[in-house]
């Protein structure tokens, strides 16, 4: 995922590039550097250089593949050998460098992320500055002893998130992050139309040199992340992924063994705090806050979110409407 920093650094390059306009080296030097690193990087550094050279050539274009540089292509295979060596030797994301037939072989092969692990991006638009006004704050190392000069503005740091509902005083805010939940949940990912609440909600603090642990959390459905403050510089720490296959161990990939880190093939995956960034991820997903090596403290708020009403099938359902005041009064007695 590109940081906003380096995304309009690249288009800014990217649009010089499309329009025949000069560039300077240490700007290319970036480009091919971020490009070697990031798909997302390469295939728009692709699309510039495509567009220079061949604009018209739509249907490529759109497919965002092939060297757009035409003297590099080679047309045809001289044997069957020679597209077994295509298929094992080390070769560029170029196509179109090949014959069209190989184009159809490999547009017949299909990549299905089966099963994948879906955390949500997004931005907010609206304001919420008034989370910047929150003293209340939970050390982000969450199982560990808070240091004993954690205290801001004389209210002491909480060592996690204890239960705090933060959102409740702060229902505008809340009620944005799950109307945003909602839409995400019958636009993406394929849920049909149910209540959500967010149970517990806690603010952060990350000072120089604190992180957290690995962890989950535990007794939600869904949990989210929003980062409120108006920047958070570079070093900031990042929140990291790790990859939940269980069986991933017994064929691990090291970083030696990978060509280009993608979601497909990594075993974890960092997003850069950005003002006003909001994550969704489920909650099982193990994450950590990595180390904050920015001067500035950083803060984010954290919650959790579980369906309401009914919920689940046949034996393994549970509905809200069962624990009626009268059977929490006979069970109470
Ligand atoms: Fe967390």
């Amino acid at each position: 995922m590109l940081s906003t920093q380096y995304r309009l650094r690249l288009e800014a390059i990217c649009k010089d590039i499309a329009s025949g306009a000069e560039v300077s080296l240490e700007d290319m030097i970036w480009a091919e550097k971020l490009s070697k690193a990031n798909t997302a990087a390469r295939g728009m550094l692709n699309t510039a250089r495509r567009m220079s050279t061949d604009p018209t050539d739509s249907f490529l274009n759109e497919l965002n593949i092939g060297d757009p540089d035409s003297t590099h292509h080679r047309r045809g295979f001289g044997d069957p050998q020679d597209v077994v060596d295509w298929f094992h030797n080390e070769r560029s994301d170029d196509w179109r460098q090949r014959d069209y037939n190989l184009f159809y072989i490999m547009a017949k092969i299909n990549y299905v992320p089966l099963f994948s692990t879906p955390v949500i991006q997004t931005f907010l638009d609206e304001n919420t500055d008034e989370l910047k006004d929150i003293k209340d704050f939970s050390a982000s190392n969450e199982s560990a002893i808070v240091r004993e000069d954690a205290y801001v503005d004389d209210s002491p740091v909480t060592p996690d998130g204890g239960g705090k509902r933060i959102l409740e005083e702060y229902p505008r805010v809340r009620d944005i992050l799950l109307d945003k939940f909602n839409f995400v949940c019958q636009n993406y990912l394929g849920f049909k139309k149910k209540k959500y609440i967010i149970t517990t909600s806690w603010l952060t603090i990350t000072r120089k040199g604190d992180l957290s642990q690995f962890h989950n959390h535990r007794n939600s459905f869904w949990s989210g992340v929003y980062y409120f403050q108006d920047e958070y510089p570079v070093g900031s720490s990042c929140i990291q992924f790790t990859n939940p296959v269980d069986c991933l161990s017994d064929i691990l990939y090291h970083t030696y063994d990978i060509e280009h880190f993608t979601e497909y093939n990594s075993n974890c995956w960092e997003f850069s705090p950005e003002p006003k960034q909001l994550l969704f991820f489920p909650s099982y997903l193990m994450h950590r806050i990595m180390k904050n090596k920015s001067d500035k403290v950083r803060h984010s708020l954290a919650f959790n979110i579980v369906p309401i009403g009914r919920w689940g099938e046949c034996d393994s359902s549970y509905d809200q409407a069962w624990t009626t005041p009268s059977y929490l009064e006979s069970i109470n007695e």
